[in-house]
């Protein structure tokens, strides 16, 4: 067993990285639909942002005056950044992480069940990340509901991934100060219950 950050590097070395767009791509969509009335061009950060193709697509399609990319891997960041020197990509652990300037909106997509404590983590986006009137958003496929991917742990050889359900996540939401939490389920299918999307306000 590795540590998430050892097998996300391992990924972007191989390319396998470039499959995480793909399978990603629509529940990340309509997270974005989430915010985007919203927030008129906000500053966003995307907490996990791998090799950084949701940072060039917010870019590219001009949906934010500012984004950040922040990854613990540094293979994932030394890719994002050779595939665009433009935008800015920091190499950190999320929890060891502030940023200069509080965001609008935090997005991040399959990475808050690699941390044992997620509560912790959330806690600390609230705290040090997100500005007043501003809102987290988080996707995860591994859950507890969504059957298919209890065998994860073992096909992926990840030694954290914590598995909790929509209600426990709305949970750490709520006890870390986050208020007005909603919970969806997109891009549902067969056998699929759909990526767990869970937003929260900070008021
Ligand atoms: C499944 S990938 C998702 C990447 C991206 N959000 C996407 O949708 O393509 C999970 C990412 O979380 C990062 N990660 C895991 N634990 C982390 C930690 N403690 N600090 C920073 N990044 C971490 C990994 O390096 C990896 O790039």
């Amino acid at each position: 067993m590795k540590s998430p950050i050892e097998v996300f590097s391992d990924w972007a070395i191989s390319g396998k990285d470039d499959g995480m767009r793909k399978n990603h791509f629509k529940p990340v969509m309509k997270m974005i639909e989430l915010f985007e009335d919203k927030y008129k061009n906000p500053y966003i950060i995307d907490a996990g942002c791998g090799n950084g193709w949701l940072v060039r697509h917010l870019d590219e399609n001009k949906k934010c005056k500012k984004i950040i990319g922040v990854d613990g891997s540094k293979s994932m960041i030394t890719k994002a950044k050779n595939i665009d020197p433009k935008n800015n990509y920091i190499c950190s652990e999320l929890d060891l992480w502030k940023p200069d300037y509080k965001a609008d909106v935090v997005m991040s997509m399959e990475v808050m069940y690699y941390f044992k404590k997620p509560e912790k983590i959330i806690k600390h986006i609230f705290n040090n990340w997100i500005k007043k009137n501003g809102v987290f958003i988080m996707g995860i496929d591994f859950y507890l509901e969504n059957k298919k991917c209890h065998d994860w742990k073992e096909k992926t050889g990840v030694d954290t991934m914590e598995l909790f359900s929509s209600a426990i996540w709305i949970k750490f939401f709520e006890k870390s100060g986050f208020k007005n939490v909603n919970k969806y389920f997109f891009n549902e299918g067969q056998e699929w219950k759909g990526t767990l999307v869970v937003e929260g306000f900070k008021f």
